[in-house]
């Protein structure tokens, strides 16, 4: 049988060189894939003007997985974030961030295993937004029944299919009682069809105070875009930060996996980033197509390495260089 072919966008700062290990893990484990690779993100409009190049998204077009490191994204200026453009051009509604703890890299957090479905294309996201005066600028926020239902279902879904207990609405509705009150609403109809999964909900704030006081009574949280994009970096620090936080961006269609964190320019060009987010973002793209014994050795090769500790990248208090890393990982699989 011939090999399936998957897209890949190599983006800015450590992500060409974080995609280059990931890839040469996957080669490395005899993975049966191949590539179709482009070179997207700021670098590549700076060259052609094209954030991403037609061939690219022709390529994911025919593809429908996208395996993507991160971008850069100019603050407060410039154009819109290329993330978010893929989430809406392919309608990839439902992003999923595992956080799981892991015993080779030890927090105070022993045991804790949550997982955010973040609502994917609207909410303040939508990027509507004005200057009105020179005083007064408004930005629009968007909920409607259509997102709303599919990543509640999609959360809901989630639960059952994986044994889980519990599915926590994450909201601001106390504020904004229409928006939010609307997602908070449907998050409580749609739980009956659910009578096995305990559901409850929460405000935002007291979310993320919870979080780091006591993560265990969180399991699976369903949420709005803008909530969900915070809460889930914190629950990144809760399992040893950015470096070891994946994500899949499901679509009916399409599907992209990506690290959550960015292009990380503070450490750009010195070797050492942590490859571990987009290498189990691309184990959960594995999992995804079915090639779920790839998956299964790759990732307890990382494990090994991780609990190994002699070779660990400076974010998990190590001296050791990416490529040494990973040579560690390479050596297990
Ligand atoms: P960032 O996630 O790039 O970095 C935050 C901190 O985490 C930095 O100290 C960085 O060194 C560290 N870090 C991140 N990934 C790491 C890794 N793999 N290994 C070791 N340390 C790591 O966030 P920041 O600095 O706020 O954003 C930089 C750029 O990335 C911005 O242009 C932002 O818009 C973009 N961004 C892109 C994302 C994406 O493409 N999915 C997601 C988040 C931000």
């Amino acid at each position: 049988m011939s090999n399936r072919t998957i897209t890949v966008f190599k983006g800015d700062g450590i992500g060409p060189a974080i995609t280059d290990h990931v890839l040469h893990i996957f080669e490395a484990a005899k993975v049966p894939l191949d590539y179709e690779i482009f070179n997207v993100g700021q670098a590549e409009y700076e060259r052609n003007g094209k954030l991403v190049p037609d061939e690219a998204y022709a390529s994911f077009d025919k593809t429908h997985i996208l395996l993507k490191s991160p971008i850069t994204t100019p603050i407060g200026k410039g154009f819109r974030s290329l993330n978010v453009t893929v989430r809406l051009k392919y309608d990839l509604y439902a992003n999923i961030r595992p956080a799981k703890y892991n015993d080779a890299v030890p927090t105070p957090f022993k045991g804790v295993d949550i997982v955010t479905f973040r609502e994917n294309t609207e909410d303040l996201y939508v990027g509507v937004e004005q200057k009105i005066d020179e005083d007064t600028y408004h930005a629009t926020k968007i909920i409607t029944r259509k997102a709303t239902d599919r990543i509640i279902r999609a959360a809901f879904e989630y639960a059952r299919t994986n044994s889980r207990k519990k599915v926590t609405c994450i909201h601001k509705a106390n504020i904004l009682k229409v928006t939010d009150g609307f997602f908070l609403d449907r998050f409580n109809t749609i739980a009956l069809e659910y009578p096995e999964i305990e559901h409850n909900d929460m405000i935002v704030d007291n979310v993320c105070m919870k979080l780091v006081m006591n993560p265990w009574m969180f399991d699976v949280m369903v949420t709005p875009n803008l909530y969900g994009d915070i809460v889930s970096d914190l629950t990144s620090g809760l399992i040893g930060g950015l470096g070891l936080l994946p994500s899949a961006n499901l679509g009916d269609d399409y599907a992209m996996f990506e690290a959550v964190h960015g292009s990380a320019p503070d450490i750009h060009g010195k070797g050492i980033a942590n490859p571990t987010a987009l290498l189990w973002s691309a184990c959960m793209m594995l999992e995804h197509i079915g090639l779920n014994d790839y998956a299964a050795r790759i990732r307890k090769a990382t494990d090994e390495t991780l609990a190994d500790k002699t070779c660990l990248t400076p974010d998990l208090g190590g001296t050791a260089t990416t490529r040494e890393y990973v040579d560690h990982i390479i050596a297990r699989l």
